[in-house]
Formats: structure tokens, C-alpha cells, sequence
């Protein structure tokens, strides 16, 4: 078999058989196939498009690629929940302290933000000692004490998609379906969870732009799952501003505590209602929407949720007093306020201009050596809809370096559009896949 002659049956419209695949995946990884090849191959799939056969094996050859985890030494149904990213998507924090105090066991593993979008591992840094540089023995013990356990990314996870994915971001090849969607299921296959539950984010600030592509690419996922045998549920949401008010780590993290509080923004809260129910329900714990909704809503109302999180926090070495003393986390030295320049309704708020204004106050990653200020972001006091009167806040920035906060003032005002007409508001969840 020869590279050269799959790139070209690509080309001309041709079907890859899995056994091609798996020659292309392993000679890749093995270095025996060059990146100029697999270059030529991705931008041939990129036109040329994969069926749901070939995306199958594609997924498949990739989670095969490294190690796949092994979970069967916990008891019960594993569920993992993914999200395709965004700015303010804090929903792993409140999410998972949520479904595991309603008995469900939670392994997930998660990364680090690069760019504009943040990641679930540094929000958790912000707690003091904590660590999800933790062994694959650790995980395991910890799932079956507590309920629930997130580690970084093994890296014999899926290394096949890591290579694939480092070479797509330089080649223009990132932005298709079959690619994106084999590309996130072989890292979750991969992790071993019996249960998966998605986030497909729509909207400005998402990979998919349209609702009709994020439908899709959450159809093409469910299905992969289920051919490999998972239980699957996608939650196709919407990103058309950011997520609750708080972008930046440990802003995000006060806004997940007061969410497991009961107090949290309504957006965010009823989408953790929403993803919780699905994994709650994918996990047999629950019967019904309604039944979930309701355990939901009891293990807030009775603490146990956030008690949930402080186990938790605790397990990996972090300290736990800080889920109930919001003060011992990180704070920024200056919180400046942003003023309305006009008085009219909130028309729109560009959500990665938001998530670059965080990465400008120190609070994201330029490249995956920088090291971030976790206590810096932006809080937004009003949102898409609302009405404001010229000069009053709308939002706080919070920031260690006035030079940055004045780049990051003038960028977020950029960022809103105001107008006379009211919007139509955008539902936060679109529908449900499984
Ligand atoms: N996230 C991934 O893990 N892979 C993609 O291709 C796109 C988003």
C-alpha cells in the first residue's frame, strides 16, 4: 500500500476502506508517512468530505493509536461530557460537582485553554495545591471514593489526533465536520467512559457558525458513540455571546461556586440543568427530564453539590476551604469599571473579542509556554437584550497592569454593539441529540 495512491483515491472522490485508514493513521504516528503527505490527504478530505464509514474507522484508528484507558475497575456507569469550547464556558466546574452528588460517577479528563478560549484545568488551578497531574491509579481510586475525578490529558491518549491536529491548525484543514468530529471522539473514546454527553456549541464564538452545521457535527458525533458501542446524548447550545458573566479563571470559578450556591447567571444555570439531566439520564440514574431536574435542584438547595466540589477539590491536593471562602481566591488589584457610550439595547457582545481581552490582561495563553494570571477577566453586567442607560456600568474589569486594562477597556467597548431596536433573545439550549 502506498500513501501516494490513497491521497489520489481521495482526491478523485474515492471511499477510504478501513484498512487503508489504519495504514495511514499508524504509518503517520510510526513517522513513516511524511506531514507533506498528510498535509496533501487532509486537504483532499477537506474537499472531497469523509462518509460516516470512513469517519468511523478514522475515529477508531486514532483512539487505537495510544492508550486506551481502561475504566472497568470502577463500579456503575462512567459518564464523561465533552464540550466543543468557548469563552466563559465554565460548565465542567459547576456540572460535574452537580451530577456526582446525585451518585453518578464522573471521570473526565480535560486541557488547558491556548488562544482566546480557556481551559477547564487552569480555572482549577486557582484553587491552591490543586493538581490534575495525577496518575491513571489515582483516577481510578478517587472516581470510586468520591464520585468524581478530571486529570489532563494522558500523553498516550490518542496521539494519532495530536499530531493530526497540530498539523490541520497549519494547513487550513481544521474547520471540517468529519474531521472535527473524529477528531474529538477518538480522545473520548479513548478515555473509557461508558457515557457520553456533548456540548455543540453555536454562535459567533463556536466552531460552528450556524445551528444547521452544529446539529450536524453533533448527529455525526452521537453516531460515532454509538457505533462504538457508548451510551450518547448531545446538547447543542448557544455561543453567540459568552457564557454567564465571567470570563477568566478564577472569576469563572467564583461564578461556578455561586452557581452549585443556587445563585448563579440564568443562562449558565440552565444549561448545567440541561447537560445534567442528560448525564444523569445517561447514566440510568434518573427515569425522566423532570425526575433529573429535580435531583438536580435538591443536591443545590441541600449543599451536597458544593460539598461535592470541596471533596473533590481536596482529593487532588487543592484546598477546600477556598470553595466556601471566595475571598482566598486569587483577586485581582483593580477593578475598573466600563460605561456605556450610548443608551440603547444590547444588540450584541463579540464573544472572542471578549476572550481576547482576558488573554490581554494575562488571564490566557499565547502559546502553551506562557504562564497565566489567574485572578484577571472581565465580568459583563449586562448582556444581549438588555437596556442601558449612557454612562451606566456595563461591565468590570478586572486586571493587575492599567496599561492592559486601558487596551482591554477600549476592545471590550468594541466588543458590545448598542442599539435603538431590541433584539430577539437567543434560546441557551437549541435541541437535544440522541
Ligand atoms: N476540538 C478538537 O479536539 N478537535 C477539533 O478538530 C476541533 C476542536
Amino acid at each position: 500500500m502506498r500513501m501516494y495512491d490513497l491521497i489520489m483515491k481521495k482526491r478523485n472522490g474515492g471511499e477510504l476502506t478501513e484498512e487503508e485508514i489504519y495504514f495511514m493513521i499508524d504509518g503517520y504516528v510510526n513517522g513513516e508517512i511524511p506531514d507533506y503527505q498528510m498535509s496533501a490527504m487532509m486537504m483532499a478530505v477537506y474537499f472531497v468530505g469523509m462518509n460516516e464509514k470512513e469517519t468511523l474507522y478514522l475515529t477508531m484508528a486514532m483512539a487505537n493509536s495510544g492508550e486506551m484507558l481502561d475504566l472497568s475497575m470502577i463500579e456503575g456507569v462512567k459518564v464523561d461530557k465533552h464540550s466543543t469550547g468557548g469563552v466563559g464556558d465554565k460548565t465542567s466546574l459547576a456540572l460535574t460537582p452537580m451530577v456526582a452528588a446525585c451518585g453518578v460517577k464522573i471521570a473526565k479528563m480535560s486541557g488547558r485553554g491556548l488562544g482566546h478560549t480557556g481551559g477547564t484545568i487552569d480555572k482549577l488551578e486557582s484553587f491552591e495545591g490543586f493538581s490534575t497531574g495525577i496518575t491513571t491509579e489515582e483516577f481510578i481510586k478517587n472516581v470510586n471514593e468520591i464520585g468524581i475525578s478530571i486529570m489532563g490529558q494522558t500523553k498516550d491518549l490518542a496521539p494519532a489526533d495530536k499530531l493530526l491536529y497540530a498539523l490541520r491548525d497549519v494547513t487550513a484543514t481544521v474547520d471540517n465536520m468529519s474531521l472535527i468530529a473524529s477528531s474529538i471522539m477518538s480522545k473520548k473514546l479513548a478515555a473509557g467512559a461508558d457515557a457520553i454527553v456533548l456540548d455543540v456549541k453555536t454562535g459567533s464564538g463556536a466552531f460552528m457558525k450556524s445551528k444547521e452545521d452544529a446539529f450536524s457535527l453533533a448527529a455525526e458525533m452521537v453516531k460515532i458513540g454509538k457505533n462504538a458501542g457508548r451510551t450518547m446524548m448531545a446538547v447543542i447550545s448557544d455561543m453567540d455571546q459568552p457564557l454567564g458573566n465571567a470570563v477568566g479563571n478564577a472569576l469563572e470559578v467564583k461564578e461556578a461556586i455561586a452557581t452549585l450556591r443556587g445563585n448563579g447567571p440564568k443562562d449558565f444555570t440552565d444549561l448545567c440543568m440541561t447537560l445534567g439531566s442528560c448525564m444523569l439520564q445517561a447514566a440510568n440514574v434518573a427515569g425522566s427530564h423532570e425526575e433529573a431536574l429535580q435531583m438536580l435542584q435538591s443536591v443545590i438547595d441541600n449543599g451536597s453539590a458544593l460539598e461535592k466540589l470541596a471533596d473533590f477539590i481536596e482529593a487532588q491536593g487543592g484546598n477546600r476551604q477556598m470553595v466556601y471562602e471566595e475571598e482566598l481566591l486569587p483577586c485581582a488589584q483593580l477593578i475598573i469599571p466600563v460605561y456605556a457610550p450610548v443608551t440603547g439595547y444590547i444588540r450584541k457582545i463579540t464573544c472572542d473579542e471578549v476572550g481576547i481581552c482576558s488573554l490581554i490582561l494575562g488571564g490566557g495563553r499565547e502559546t502553551k509556554e506562557s504562564v497565566i494570571d489567574l485572578s484577571v477577566g472581565i465580568v459583563l453586567d449586562k448582556k444581549v437584550c438588555d437596556f442601558v442607560y449612557d454612562g451606566e456600568i456595563i461591565a468590570y474589569i478586572h486586571a493587575n497592569d492599567m496599561e492592559k486594562a486601558e487596551i482591554c477597556k477600549e476592545r471590550l467597548l468594541q466588543a458590545y454593539e448598542i442599539g435603538d431596536e431590541k433584539p430577539e433573545p437567543n434560546d441557551i439550549v437549541y435541541g437535544i441529540l440522541k
